[in-house]
């Protein structure tokens, strides 16, 4: 089989790359090691920036997005008890909104299949030639060889895209944190019309939802956690402590139908690509969860990748395809920088009482100062793509 682009995984960066390919009239076969029931169901981000809707919209995927998604002004901060609200639409405009990610992976997968292109389930790459674009792949108990000029790295961070750039090339920026995200889904109502974390002294606590009848919170837990000491009881009664206030409604409890434990990573792979092979989303950065920015990222490499091909597959020229990492790289840094900076600031970091201090002190800047929250705001509702999607549009 051959194809212009292999794109190995069908996650928001294989498959929002797959449509921006389509609509420039550039071939792909996508291949997914997982079922389609799988990847539909996988619950995980569900935030999406301003310029990300904006690209599901121009894609020609947004009618259920429209239809289903709930836009959002900003978040609520819950700390000493008190609860301020950081409306971002009326200090930089746009807006966040909520739509879970298995949604738009379902749209993008629906879209792929009505326009009749190759997405393989089931196909499990075990390596790709680098030098020659050739990607080797098992499914149904059989060995098969896709050949491409192009490999596009989409899967995620326990892929093997990125184990195929020689070690010596490679230049990863890490660090782990000391805890992870339990995160549920319950049948409960919101705690609040918006997004909200409490910065509390057991640690963090947020508090989201997927509609008017369904949430999706999370706890900072100790990494480590067994989920098996977490009954429902002790989740609900770990979130009320938590999210306590002198101003806002009781927290309601429910049904918990999903649970999960995610660990927190700060992770750059600053060689993004090397001969024939690109790196993006997970495959190439991991932000910790606090802030939403992952699926957006790769949305946005996607847009870069698929502007850089379009240009180099209807001219020849290679000049955004080698700039590729370095288009991509100051908005990951800065996704990076405002993760880590939530990150520090909403969870319980040490015992250390300087600390406690200082991320206090930055809480309140936060409150006091309409500089910080406008600057925060930026990158909460999205700075724009480095690049539009289409060659066709010159940036
Ligand atoms: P993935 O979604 O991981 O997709 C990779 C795909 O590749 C998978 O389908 C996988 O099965 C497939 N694959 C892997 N190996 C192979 C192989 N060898 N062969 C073939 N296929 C393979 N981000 C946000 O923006 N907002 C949020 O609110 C948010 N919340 C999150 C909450 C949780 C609990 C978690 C875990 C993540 C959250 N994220 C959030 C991050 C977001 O989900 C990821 O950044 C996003 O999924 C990245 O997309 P991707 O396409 O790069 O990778
Ligand atoms: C959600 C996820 C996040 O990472 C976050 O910071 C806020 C909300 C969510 O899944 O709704």
């Amino acid at each position: 089989m051959r194809t212009q682009v292999a794109i190995v995984g069908a996650g928001p960066a294989g498959l929002v790359l797959a449509r921006m390919l389509e609509l420039q009239g550039i071939d792909s076969v996508v291949l997914e090691s997982r079922s389609r029931e799988y990847v539909e169901k996988r619950t995980r981000a569900g935030i999406l920036e301003q310029p990300t809707v904006d690209v599901v919209h121009e894609l020609g995927i947004g009618d259920r997005l429209a239809a289903e998604g709930m836009a959002h002004d900003g978040f609520h901060l819950r700390f000493d008890r008190t609860t301020h609200r950081f409306d971002f639409h009326s200090l930089v405009g746009g807006h966040a909104t909520v739509y879970p990610q298995q949604k738009l992976v379902a749209d993008l997968i629906a879209a792929r299949v009505s326009s009749g292109l190759p997405i393989l389930f089931g196909a499990f790459v075990k390596g790709i030639d680098t030098a020659t674009g050739r990607v080797t792949y098992e499914r149904d108990g059989h060995v098969h060889e896709l050949d491409a000029d192009i490999v596009a790295g989409c899967d995620g961070f326990h892929g093997v895209a990125r184990t195929a750039i020689p070690t010596a090339l490679r230049r990863d920026r890490s660090r782990s944190y000391p805890f992870s995200w339990l995160g549920i889904l319950a049948n409960s109502t919101p705690v609040s019309d918006e997004g909200m974390y409490c910065a509390h002294e057991n640690g963090l606590s947020v508090h989201s939802m997927r509609g008017p009848a369904v949430t999706r919170q999370y706890l900072q837990v100790p990494e480590g956690t067994d989920l098996a000491d977490w009954p429902d009881d002790r989740i609900w009664d770990e979130l009320a402590v938590r999210s306590e206030s002198h101003d806002g409604a009781p927290l309601d409890r429910g049904e918990i139908v999903d649970r999960s434990l995610a660990p927190l990573r700060s992770f750059v792979s600053e060689t993004m690509s090397h001969e024939r092979l690109f790196l993006l989303g997970d495959a190439a950065h991991i932000v910790p969860p606090t802030g939403a920015k992952g699926l957006n990222l790769a949305v946005s490499d996607a847009a870069v990748l698929s502007h850089a091909l379009g240009r180099w597959f209807a001219t020849g020229a290679r000049d955004a395809l080698d700039a590729y990492a370095a288009t991509c790289l100051p908005r990951i840094w800065a996704a990076q920088l405002f993760s880590w900076t939530l990150t520090t600031t909403l969870h319980r970091m040490s015992d250390d009482p300087l600390d406690a201090r200082l991320r206090f002190a930055r809480l309140r800047r936060w409150v006091e100062s309409e500089a910080e929250r406008t600057a925060l705001g930026e990158v909460y509702l999205g700075l724009p793509f480095p690049s539009r999607w289409s060659h066709r549009w010159n940036h």
